[in-house]
Order: C-alpha cells, then sequence, then structure tokens
C-alpha cells in the first residue's frame, strides 16, 4: 500500500519537472505577444455565440434561485415550527404538572368536566360541602385567553377558588400561569360535546330545586346538633378525655402479662381496650368501636391488632383534644353556629329556590309552561352561580332569582333599563362582556361576563332573554325582604 503511494508520487513528481523543464525551453524559443495586443474574437462572434452562452448562463442560474429560495425557505419554516411544537409540547407537561401540583383537578374534576368543594359560607358562618367548581373543558368557549388567565391569577374572592398568580398573591409566576392555560386550552371538549352538556346540567338545575327543601332541613338539622355538642362540650370534653386516658394506660402496659396470640397486645390488653372502645361508641364518641379477640392476632382481617388498638386510641385522644379546643372557644362558636341556624330557619321560611312556574308561563311565554321550566333551568345551571346572591353555596342561601352577586341584579326591569331590544340582550349573553368596552345603555364591561354564544342554542338563548325581560322578576319581593 504505502509502496504504491511512494511509487505514484515519485512519478507524479517526476512528470512535473519534466513539463516544468519543457515549457521553460518553450518560452525561450516563442516570443510571445501580449495579450492586450493580439488578435481577440471579432464583434460578430462576441455578440453572437458568446452573448448566447453568456445569457443561457444567466438564465439558468437564475432558475437555480427561483427554486433554490423558496425550498430553503419552507424547510427553514418547518425546522422553526418543530421547535414551535416543541415548546409547545414541553408547555403542556409542564401546565399538567402545576395542575396536579396545586390541586385543581380536587375541585373541578380530574377531567376538567366540573366538581364541588367545601366552603365556609361567609354570610350564614355555615359550611358548605357542595359549592360547585366548573367546568373548565368548555373554558374557552365562553372567556378568550386573558378573561380566563384573570380567574386563574386573581381567583373569586368570597368563593372556594384562591388566587393563584403572583399578581394576586398566589404561588404561581406567569410563566406557570401560562402553561396551565395550555393545558386547559389543549383540553377543550369539542363544541358539539360542549353543546351536549346542557340536558345533563338542566337536569341538575332541575333536582337541586326540587331537593332544595329537604336539603335545608338536613343542614338544619345539622346545625342544631352542632350546637348541641357545643352546649355540652365542657362536659363531653371531661367524659372522653378520662375515657381516652384509660384507653392509652392500657395500651401502654400492653407488654406485660399473657399474650395469648402474640401479637403485642396482652389479653387483658385486648379485652380491656374493647370495652373502652364499646363504651366510646355507645356515648357517641367513636364512629364505629373496633372489637379485639384476644386469640387471635389480626381480629379486623389484613389489619394486626397492634395498629388497630393505637388508631382507635389515637380517634379517642385527637376526640378528647378538639372537644376541650370547643370547650375553651364555646361562646364564640356557640354564637356563631346560633347565627347559622337562625340563618337556614329564614332561608327555609323564605324558601327562594321556589318558582312559579305557570306564573312565568303566563308572564313571559304564552302559558307554555314547558317553555317556562327549561328557561328557570337555564338560568338556574349557567348565570345563577354569578346573577343570584348565595346560589353556588346551596339552596339555603339562595336570596331571590337574579337578586345580583359578581353581576349586577336583573330583577326590577334591569334587563328592559340597559337593553332596548331583545335583540340587543341576546347579542351582549352571547358573546359576552370586553373589559373597559361599553355595553347596552349604560354598561362597561370588565370581561367577567362569560359569552354563551358557543355553548347555548339560540332556541336556549332566546328562553333566557324572554325569561330575564319578563314580568316575574320584577323585584318586588326582593326589595320587601331587605336580601
Ligand atoms: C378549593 C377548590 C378549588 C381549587 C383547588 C381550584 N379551584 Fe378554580 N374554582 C373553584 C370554584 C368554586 C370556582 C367557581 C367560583 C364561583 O363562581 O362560584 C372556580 C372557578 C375557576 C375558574 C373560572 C371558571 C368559570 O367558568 O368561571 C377558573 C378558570 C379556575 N377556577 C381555574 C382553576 C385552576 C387552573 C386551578 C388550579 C391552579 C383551580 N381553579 C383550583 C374552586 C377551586
Ligand atoms: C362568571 C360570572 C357570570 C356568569 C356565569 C354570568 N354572568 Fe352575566 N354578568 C357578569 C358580570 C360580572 C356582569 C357585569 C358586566 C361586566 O363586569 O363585564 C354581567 C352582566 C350581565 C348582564 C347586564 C346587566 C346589566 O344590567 O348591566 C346581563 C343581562 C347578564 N349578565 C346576563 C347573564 C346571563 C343570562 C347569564 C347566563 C346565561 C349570565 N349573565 C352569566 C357575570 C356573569
Amino acid at each position: 500500500m504505502s509502496t504504491l503511494v511512494v511509487t505514484i508520487v515519485a512519478l507524479g513528481a517526476i512528470a512535473w519537472f519534466a513539463y516544468l523543464v519543457g515549457s521553460g525551453s518553450r518560452r525561450d524559443r516563442q516570443d510571445p505577444v501580449p495579450a492586450n495586443l493580439s488578435v481577440s474574437q471579432t464583434d460578430d462572434e462576441m455578440e453572437t455565440r458568446r452573448l448566447d452562452r453568456a445569457l443561457v448562463g444567466a438564465v439558468v442560474t437564475a432558475g437555480f434561485l427561483t427554486l433554490a429560495m423558496p425550498i430553503y425557505y419552507l424547510t427553514e419554516l418547518d425546522r422553526q415550527e418543530g421547535f414551535v411544537d416543541e415548546f409547545h409540547e414541553a408547555s403542556l407537561e409542564r401546565g399538567h404538572e402545576v395542575w396536579l401540583e396545586f390541586g385543581c383537578g380536587d375541585c373541578h374534576g380530574a377531567n376538567l368536566a366540573g366538581g364541588v368543594a367545601s366552603f365556609l359560607e361567609e354570610r350564614s358562618q355555615v359550611n358548605v360541602s357542595g359549592w360547585a367548581a366548573p367546568a373548565l373543558d368548555d373554558m374557552f368557549y365562553r372567556y378568550d385567553r386573558d378573561e380566563a388567565m384573570f380567574w386563574i391569577v386573581y381567583g373569586r374572592a368570597n368563593t372556594p377558588m384562591p388566587p393563584w398568580g403572583l399578581e394576586g398573591g398566589g404561588p404561581l409566576n406567569s410563566q406557570q400561569v401560562e402553561d396551565l392555560l395550555n393545558y386547559i386550552e389543549s383540553h377543550q371538549v369539542d363544541q358539539t360535546a360542549a353543546l351536549l352538556k346542557v340536558d345533563g346540567l338542566l337536569a341538575g338545575a332541575l333536582s337541586r330545586r326540587e331537593g332544595a327543601a329537604e336539603v335545608v332541613g338536613d343542614q338544619i338539622a345539622e346545625q342544631e346538633q352542632l350546637i348541641e355538642t357545643i352546649r355540652t362540650s365542657g362536659t363531653s370534653s371531661a367524659a372522653l378525655g378520662d375515657i381516652a386516658e384509660r384507653a392509652r394506660y392500657l395500651l401502654d402496659g400492653a407488654a406485660e402479662g399473657i399474650d395469648t396470640d402474640g401479637d403485642g397486645l396482652s389479653d387483658v390488653t385486648e379485652t380491656g381496650l374493647t370495652a373502652i372502645f364499646a363504651e366510646a361508641q355507645a356515648a357517641g364518641y367513636l364512629a364505629t368501636a373496633v372489637t379485639l379477640d384476644p386469640r387471635n392476632a389480626e381480629t379486623l382481617i389484613g389489619i394486626g391488632d397492634a395498629t388497630s388498638a393505637a388508631t382507635s386510641v389515637g380517634d379517642l385522644e385527637s376526640g378528647a383534644t378538639s372537644l376541650t379546643i370547643t370547650f375553651q372557644n364555646q361562646d364564640v362558636l356557640a354564637e356563631q353556629a346560633g347565627f347559622g341556624l337562625q340563618f337556614l330557619r329564614a332561608a327555609a321560611r323564605q324558601a327562594h329556590w321556589e318558582v312559579d312556574v305557570q306564573a312565568v308561563a303566563d308572564a313571559s311565554f304564552g302559558g307554555d309552561a314547558g317553555a317556562a321550566d327549561r328557561a328557570v333551568n337555564l338560568y338556574n345551571a349557567y348565570c345563577a352561580r354569578c346573577h343570584t346572591a348565595g346560589y353556588s353555596a346551596g339552596p339555603s342561601f339562595q336570596q331571590p332569582q337574579a337578586s345580583g352577586a359578581l353581576g349586577p341584579s336583573l330583577r326590577g326591569g334591569r334587563a328592559l333599563t340597559q337593553f332596548l331590544t331583545a335583540e340587543d340582550m341576546y347579542e351582549f349573553i352571547s358573546v359576552g362582556s370586553t373589559s373597559g368596552v361599553g355595553y347596552g345603555v349604560n354598561g362597561v364591561g370588565s370581561g367577567r361576563m362569560p359569552g354563551f354564544g358557543m355553548v347555548l342554542s339560540a332556541e336556549d338563548l332566546d328562553l333566557i332573554v324572554q325569561y330575564l325581560r319578563g314580568a316575574t322578576l320584577d323585584g318586588s319581593e326582593y326589595l320587601g325582604e331587605g336580601g
């Protein structure tokens, strides 16, 4: 191999040398004419063959460039789009992580389809558990991106929805909020599915209206029970404290004495604790009384007796502690609970959830009770959480329909004052408000009124408009009761 290379190089060198020598001696012999003095091509030749060749060359080059530039440009676009896609994917992933980390799905449903939250209601001082957290999988049909961002950054004060953005006092920076929005946006259902939700939501609104009296009755009973617990917390904390102490004493001495089943608890401890747990349950301090069998190390299948015993004794002790705290704050708590009970009783008397459907039908729908019923349910399912004070907190807190909350009151002929025609009003409800942009006769939007044109059919929007413009929302009973 290397000899071959050496041979080639050597031959090449010899040939080169021979050429130099040859050309050197040729130059000696000739007397070269300088190029500028020699005869070149004639004008004829220049203007035909040569010019043609130059032109053809130019055309070919131009053609090449014409093709090459767009091809380059297109692949470059693709490449950049690839980057954008990649960034977007990464953002969705981060958004999902934020969604999980901050528990959005605990309230709004893991699949974004909506859920409920619990909350201590300001007005009533009653703890409510069924505050509706709206579906977010159709949010972008109702809000534009900035409006959606507003709710996430600032939350909605006086509801379970906390502020999440730094500007609102929450933990998320603007990048994280953008990621969340991208994540939510990528989980929007298609519009047909959004429209198909209507019937389910209306059925929910109807059953809530029909079951309201019973729900409030249950809440009153619970509140009375709570008041009783507070009233007797002095004696009960002492009694439960004594029970918990005896149980702890037995558990601490569990290593002494005969232990038939070898579970670390002596037979005496097991029978003694079983009796104490039964006593606590009978007195209402334990929901269930665990039985410990001295001849069986796992009386509850899958849970060792030592664990069962420790858990129940812990429950007794923490129950005693919380009763003691209740007793220490007895006066404040009793006042608060008493206030809540009065609130609930007044709500039960007023029964604002009740709607005289036939009256609505006669006033606004030419006697058509079916249309009136649907209109009322539509209003409750889609509008009440912002326009009926207390609606989200449950039927007991309901103020009169459409009495105003985050959004203005729609009673007392307000709809007729603000919107001179039903068409204007329809248009507004369909597209919603825009921050800083006027609407109706004297409204100025904040961007917080959603648009419903993509989630409700034209017929349903018409029903709502007709209902709100009707005479049944005149507001007289609202003004009469003073809310
Ligand atoms: C403790 C429960 C809870 C948690 C956690 C929660 N939300 Fe909410 N959210 C609510 C409730 C309740 C509402 C509706 C308030 C109202 O109008 O009554 C709401 C409203 C919203 C709205 C406005 C929707 C609309 O249709 O008006 C958006 C957007 C939203 N939440 C996004 C989020 C995101 C994103 C997270 C997680 C970072 C989150 N929420 C965490 C309870 C919660
Ligand atoms: C997320 C809260 C929210 C929901 C849900 C909501 N609105 Fe509103 N609405 C508002 C706010 C806030 C305003 C005031 C305008 C603004 O701030 O942009 C408003 C204004 C209005 C007005 C104008 C009132 C006036 O006198 O200026 C009408 C009419 C109205 N809403 C009807 C509806 C109807 C009908 C629905 C249900 C299909 C509905 N709203 C659902 C928040 C809401």
